[in-house]
């Protein structure tokens, strides 16, 4: 029989804890791609783009949004706040981008974030006695009542009576009076943006089925990333979402065999916004050199970014439950004039050596104090020609690189040392 699929779908995920670059290298590959996909997370995710003078914070629409004759697309798997994609889409426009049902297409079974969400969000990061360190967009609470089977689909934002049902039922089952109270007004506030979104709804799996099966390509951007995954991350000190390449499609509707390959992005060094474990990070005074030189506040809510080293056991983790089929490497510029460079090649607890990010993750659960074993890789050179292979880069480049082939037993296929647009290499077929 011959083949149905002609197109093909490439997933590109986090290695970190989100903010490894994944709109920069997205960018780049959704030249050569038809259709873009979000699959997880809302508007917690923020990705900065750089194009001619200009500078973009995405937060919900898929970076592609940003080139000519693409169809992006919002998964099921998202969670959707009106307020903010509207917003953005006026952002968008104001840009010059036109934002249509031509160009994007979004999941009836998406789920709403309301403004109930963002309060509960705040409240239990403030009340519980225990601070994740979220962003406060509301994302858990509305991932909160999506599994408890009470949360709103953007098909059923349309209807003024289911509205107000479910609105009255999160609120009555959370106890939350002052939004049982109000659930009439905010349905018939809601229901507006209702009207608004119902062009842009589809069947989002059915849609990247038949441009797959018409030959066309489909690039699926990650938001997050590995290590805040909700089932595989540092719980509790996570998403509420899988971050992971197999949610792409879960989170969009399209079968596991559908996905061609899988880039896992990386930055040279770490960073991570919010609580919880981080076994090499800096000391303050480093960390600020890399968070000025870097850039490295929250795109999302400003906040400074902690910054370590390179955490090669991490990496490893990363690349195996994503099942990365490549690796791009981003910020490397970053490390020039940053002293020596180390990586992370493993950890130490009182009992010796650790063997695995998972087995030292597991010792932190339990308390147990977990310190780095670092590798120094030299001193990093400016980079002032334009390389165009490897052997273009110096020596302590050079020594990274092989460093993440060797540990996510995938070829490095991109490379990006600056912000904007060109300041990269792609490999094609992956480094020869
Ligand atoms: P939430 O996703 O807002 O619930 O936040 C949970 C954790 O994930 C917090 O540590 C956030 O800082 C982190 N987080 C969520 N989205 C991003 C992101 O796009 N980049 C980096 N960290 C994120
Ligand atoms: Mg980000």
């Amino acid at each position: 029989m011959e083949k149905k699929i002609k197109g093909s779908a490439q997933v590109v995920v986090g290695g970190q804890w989100g903010d490894e670059g994944k709109g920069r290298v997205v960018d780049v590959l959704a030249e050569s791609k038809d259709m873009i996909v979000r699959f997880q997370g809302g508007n917690n995710a923020g990705h900065s783009l750089h194009i001619d003078e200009s500078s973009i914070v995405l937060h919900l629409i898929p970076c592609g949004i940003m080139r000519e004759n693409k169809v992006c697309f919002i998964g099921n798997g998202v969670v959707i706040d009106p307020e903010v994609l509207f917003a953005e889409i006026l952002l968008l426009k104001s840009y010059g981008i036109e934002v249509s049902p031509k160009n994007l297409r979004i999941s009836r079974n998406a789920h709403i974030i309301l403004p109930m969400h963002k309060e509960i969000d705040a409240w239990q990061e403030s009340s519980l006695g225990r601070t994740i360190g979220t962003t406060k967009r509301g994302i858990g609470p509305c991932y909160e009542d999506k599994i408890a089977r009470m949360g709103i689909l953007a098909q059923e934002l349309v209807s003024l009576k289911i509205l107000k049902e479910k609105i009255a039922l999160i609120a009555g089952r959370r106890g939350l009076q002052k939004f049982e109270l109000s659930a009439e007004n905010l349905a018939n506030q809601w229901s507006r943006y209702g009207d608004q979104l119902k062009p842009f709804l589809c069947d989002v799996g059915e849609a990247i089925h038949e441009g797959l099966t018409a030959g066309k390509t489909a690039l699926f951007e990650g938001a997050q990333g590995t290590l805040l995954d909700v089932d595989h991350g540092s719980y509790p000190y996570v998403t509420s979402s899988n971050c992971v390449a197999s949610h792409a499609a879960t989170g969009s509707g399209i079968g596991p065999t559908m996905i061609d390959d899988v880039v896992l992005v990386t930055k040279a060094y770490c960073t991570r916004v919010g609580e919880g474990p981080f076994f090499s990070e800096m000391a303050d005074e480093e960390a600020l050199k890399f968070r000025t030189r870097g850039n490295e506040f929250g795109a999302t809510t400003g906040r400074s970014r902690r910054c370590g080293w390179l955490d090669l056991p991490a990496l490893a983790y990363a690349s195996r439950l994503n099942g990365a089929s490549s690796v791009a490497v981003t910020k490397i510029d970053v490390l020039a004039g940053m002293g020596t460079i180390q990586v992370c090649t493993g950890y130490r607890s009182r009992n010796g050596t650790v063997g695995s990010f998972s087995d030292a993750m597991e010792l932190t659960q339990n308390g147990e104090t977990i310190t780095p074993i670092y590798q120094e890789l030299g001193e990093a050179e400016p980079i002032t020609n334009s390389p165009t292979q490897f052997a273009d880069f110096s020596t302590t480049y050079r020594k990274l690189f092989e460093a993440i082939e060797q540990r996510s037993q995938a070829p490095i296929t991109m490379v990006t040392y600056g912000p904007k647009r060109g300041d990269e290499i792609a490999f094609g077929g992956g480094r020869k």
